[in-house]
């Protein structure tokens, strides 16, 4: 990755008399930066941002957002241009390499993906050891961790083309583990990948197809799918991504980093929030008792919140929850349960919201996680299985973001300071003496 941040002039910091100059500089698109690497070592001092809300972590060139706009743009594309004319598999390769692939480019990459789509035979014993109410989000830590148990030939980071197995044996594989960790779930037997499916569809197969009669496609049902992956494929450095990077930035094992990115996109302040906005709308149950979440939405004394509302960035309606809503209406349509109760709470909650001055005031919109649970559980799925998909699909951007990020020149280990409050130094105090 090459460095294109531009100098644009300095920024002062005076303090205790002392002034420091910071050199700014501009990206192609957003928020000028402050470069503060030496702030320390001028002034003794370290900038504080608990949740990292101003701080800069690295220079990125493929996800951007404007929270203000509402806009998402996956290497300069548009999100909702994407999720209409392309396909997941078209979007990793732009995720991965910075440009839509040629006709040919296509071809080899879909090819290659599909060819690594088979686990080792022994993977599947991992599986075995959990109980069969384990959560799937535990079962993928465990298992994608222990996938760094494998494939010695393709994790030396320093190495691109091991770089690139490793990236494409990851994409390949993580939606045969997430089958994986479905059909235990439910106590059916694996189903083997077909080559000669395309991602989506290999992946629904994987899920809902039994040995004991002949499993029908619903290329509907796999193009919601595909675009739902398209939706949550990457997303600048949000906590997962941030961790990947953080995880990588040792020189870890690339699967491992992949595992640590799966454990943080599990919060429900993340990642679980599809889950939980789901069983949020079934604890709502009808149209007439939402107004008493919304008021304890409200209520800073009750730790409630609007699962699926609000987010860091986006300070407009996320556009991942436009498409997601469009896609969750032909999903129902499609599966002819146009009158799910969720879906009319969700609606009515959603109008609701977006007209209470609470939620205007602080800007809460819809996020993506909001309709994504009702169109995942008209499909089929279970709630629990709702944020595996999530990192089934986050999966490239986490690879895309750890490879440049081995690839930036400018990148070191991270290693963040803290202000310290905890005891001075004092001597220890005999049991006896206590
Ligand atoms: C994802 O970062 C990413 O890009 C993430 C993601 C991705 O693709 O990777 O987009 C995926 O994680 C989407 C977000 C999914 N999470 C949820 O839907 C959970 C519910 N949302 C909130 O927990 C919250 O909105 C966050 C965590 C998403 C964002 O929180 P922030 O930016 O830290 O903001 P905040 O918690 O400081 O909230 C600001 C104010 C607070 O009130 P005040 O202290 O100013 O009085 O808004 C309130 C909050 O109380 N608030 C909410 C609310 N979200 C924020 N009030 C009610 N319901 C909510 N959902």
């Amino acid at each position: 990755m090459e460095n294109k941040a531009k100098p644009n002039g300095t920024a002062q910091l005076t303090y205790n008399g002392k002034t420091v100059d910071l050199p700014v500089y501009s990206g192609e698109l957003g928020p000028d930066v402050m470069d503060i690497r030496a702030l320390y070592k001028e002034t003794g001092m370290f900038t504080y941002d608990p949740g990292f809300t101003s701080t800069g972590s690295c220079e990125s060139q493929i996800t951007y957002i404007d929270g203000d706009e509402g806009t998402l743009l996956y290497r300069g594309y548009p999100i909702d241009q994407l999720a209409e004319k392309s396909n997941f598999i078209e979007v990793c390769y732009l995720l991965l390499h910075g440009e839509l692939p040629s006709a040919k480019d296509f071809e080899e990459f879909d090819w290659t993906i599909r060819r690594h789509s088979m686990l080792h035979d022994q993977f599947d014993q991992f599986f075995r050891g959990f109980r069969r109410d384990a959560h799937p989000m535990a079962i993928m830590v465990g298992t994608v961790g222990a996938l760094s148990a494998f494939y010695h030939d393709s994790t030396d980071i320093n190495d691109p083309v091991a770089r690139t197995v490793a990236s494409h044996r990851m994409i390949a594989k993580m939606p045969t583990i997430a089958a994986r960790a479905f059909k235990y779930a439910i106590g059916q037997p694996f189903i083997t990948p077909r080559n000669e499916l395309d991602y989506a569809s290999n992946f629904l197969r994987m899920c809902f197809a039994v040995p004991a009669e002949d499993y029908k496609d619903n290329p509907v049902l796999a193009k919601a799918m595909d675009k739902i992956f398209i939706l949550h494929a990457d997303h600048e450095q949000n906590a997962s991504t941030s961790t990947v990077r953080l995880a990588g930035s040792s020189g870890a094992n690339p699967f491992a980093c992949i595992a640590a990115g799966i454990a943080s996109l599990w919060g429900p302040a993340h990642g679980g929030a599809n889950e939980a906005a789901l069983t949020m709308l079934q604890e709502i149950g009808s149209v007439d008792r939402i107004p008493e979440f919304v008021a304890r939405a409200k209520d800073k004394s009750d730790p409630f919140r609007l699962m699926g509302f609000g987010h860091r960035v986006y300070k407009n309606y996320d556009p991942r929850a436009k498409v997601m809503r469009e896609t969750c209406h032909q999903v129902l349509d499609e599966l002819d349960v146009r009158d799910e109760p969720l879906l009319q709470v969700a609606m009515e909650l959603e109008r609701i919201a977006l007209e209470d001055e609470y939620f205007v005031e602080k800007k809460l919109y819809p996020n993506i996680d909001f309709y994504s649970g009702i169109t995942l559980k008209a499909m089929g799925f279970p709630t629990e299985m709702f944020t595996v998909l999530f990192a089934l699909a986050r999966t490239v951007g986490w690879i895309a973001q750890w490879s440049e990020m081995i690839e930036d020149p400018s990148q070191k280990i991270g290693r963040p300071r803290q202000l310290f409050t905890g005891a001075q130094s004092r001597d220890y105090v005999d049991l006896s003496a206590r």
